[in-house]
């Protein structure tokens, strides 16, 4: 029997699986670590916790699953994008990683936009100047930091460090590399242009690779370490939406998956590459070889609702804890019971700015349209629609890049909702499903390590032997005429109150 390790590094924490060749899931472990916010808007971890979170994780598997270790074939890495690693010449690290979620860089975005110029970065990097990503990042540590940046002797991505300590390579792969606005998206390599108008020097960056190549192998110094057998092979891995699509089997023309995570993503694969001139959504590379993946991301989609949960939904709470079950399932059902469009109340989900499609820190939520007659379960069901609406948002622009997904899979805490998922398929006019697996991210990897290990011939084979299909949920006709009816109004709202957004900001 042959197994196979996908780690996840997440932002709240590292999980590693242990599958089975057949894609059974032999134990499971998932470590913690701090967030460190040191001012409003920005956010850093310390690779070190990342690393000891691995390294634990590790060994927590081989534990339990009481394995030989020289039977694992390939150890595949996923993680959160865009964080910034800075290493010395002796690999030690130099300061804690600035990650995705940090809005420090507008300044420095404003600086790559007016040395590359916009439309030219957009052509190459595939996105505008934002401040999640990394290159960015970068400047703000040579201009605030200019002790650390000359010190520095190496730029890796959050999951390429963890790849660096099991096997001493300096390598990353193109769907993460994509998140670095350093890399030319369409041919798949760094971008000398960008590199040397930012002034960034090549030698700082890993060597680039494809997801499932192998990039290097297991150390005896990181074997003995974490258990596992020395010169077991490390595939290039992916960033974690891309990693999520293989997970899901989103590796295909015409497939598709939309999360409902905290926050929401709309990410459908494509051979060809498109790029959204307004960019809108962001393309990037995919985790199969030579195709792409573009991707709407959405602030606040699950946290929509947890908000609502926390702040106004006791009783269901309550009811939920006498039944034992989840108070998403009794505030669903409650949505259930209440007509398409909820009476005539509007919900906009932007409690935290919005990336896809406005790009704009500063909107907020609204119920719009309240009246006398609304209940609490009204407003559970405009919230679920409201997101269902910024969803298709993206969607749209999808379709408008002529990205015309035939099958949605829905994923995370939203997709276990059947009604939400109804929403999804009623609005995208698509047919829906679910998948039969929670690990996501690191399942997407282990496939990938069985392709770099020769146990499959392509991600797409590895897909078909991993993943199970879940029910098929089909649009409905009248549902579907309703949400047409008000869509244009949800998406008239934010027109209507961009300005107003602006001076709530300011007052
Ligand atoms: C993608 C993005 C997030 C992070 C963290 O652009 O910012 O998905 O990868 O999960």
């Amino acid at each position: 029997m042959s197994y196979l390790i996908g780690i996840d590094l997440g932002t709240s924490g590292t999980k590693t699986v242990l599958f089975r060749e057949d894609g059974a899931v032999l134990a499971a472990e998932t470590i913690e670590y701090p967030l460190y916010i040191e001012k409003n808007g920005w956010g850093e971890q310390d690779p070190q916790d990342w690393w000891a979170a691995a390294r634990d994780s590790i060994r927590s598997v081989l534990n339990r699953a009481a394995i030989d270790p020289s039977a694992i074939k390939g150890i595949g890495i996923s993680g959160q994008m865009h964080g910034l690693v800075m290493l010395d010449r002796g690999g030690n690290v130099l300061r804690r990683s600035i990650l995705w979620l940090d809005q420090r860089t507008a300044k420095e975005c404003a600086e790559i936009t007016e040395k590359i110029g916009a439309e030219r970065l957009i052509r190459i990097t595939a996105n505008p100047a934002l401040t999640g990503f990394t290159a960015s990042k970068i400047l703000w540590v040579r201009a605030n930091e200019p002790e650390i940046y000359a010190r520095c002797a190496h730029i890796l991505l959050p999951k390429d460090y963890l790849r660096y300590k099991l096997s001493g390579e300096f390598a990353t792969e193109v769907s993460d590399a994509s998140g670095m606005q350093l890399l030319d998206v369409p041919r798949r390599d760094w971008s000398d242009e960008v590199l040397e108008k930012l002034e960034i020097d090549r030698s700082l960056l890993a060597k680039v690779y494809e997801s499932p190549e192998v990039t290097g192998a297991v150390s005896a110094a990181a074997a003995a370490e974490t258990g596992l057998s020395t010169g077991t092979p490390i595939v290039g891995g992916a960033g974690d939406n891309a990693a999520a699509a293989v997970g899901t089997g989103v590796v295909r023309d015409g497939t598709a998956f939309t999360t409902i995570g905290s926050s929401g993503v709309v990410y459908a694969h494509s051979s060809e590459i498109t790029i959204d001139p307004q960019g809108r959504v962001h393309t990037f590379c995919c985790a199969v070889p030579g195709a792409w993946h573009v991707m709407g991301v959405h602030q606040a989609a699950g946290l929509s609702l947890r908000w609502l949960r926390d702040n106004a939904c006791a009783p269901e709470i309550e009811r939920a804890a006498a039944l034992g079950i989840d108070p998403y399932a009794v505030m669903s059902d409650e949505a259930q019971k209440i007509a398409v469009g909820s009476d005539k109340l509007l919900y906009l989900p932007y409690l935290n700015g919005e990336r896809t499609p406005h790009l704009d820190p500063d909107a907020r939520g609204v119920f719009f349209g309240l009246s006398a007659l609304h209940s609490r379960a009204h407003l559970i069901r405009a919230v679920m629609e409201g997101v269902s609406f910024s969803l298709r948002d993206s969607f749209a622009i999808l379709e408008a890049m002529k990205i015309k997904p035939e099958l949605m899979t829905v994923t995370g805490g939203g997709g276990r909702s059947p009604l939400w998922r109804q929403m999804l398929a009623d609005n995208f006019n698509c047919p829906v499903q679910t998948i039969d697996a929670k690990e996501g991210p690191a399942l997407g990897v282990a496939i990938l390590a069985g392709v770099g290990a020769g146990l499959f011939k392509s991600v797409a084979e590895g897909c078909d032997a991993f993943i199970r299909p879940g029910k098929i949920q089909t649009p409905i006709a009248e549902n579907v005429a309703a949400y047409n009816r008000i869509y244009p109004l949800y998406r008239r709202l934010y027109d209507d109150l961009k300005t107003s957004f602006k001076s709530l900001a300011r007052l």
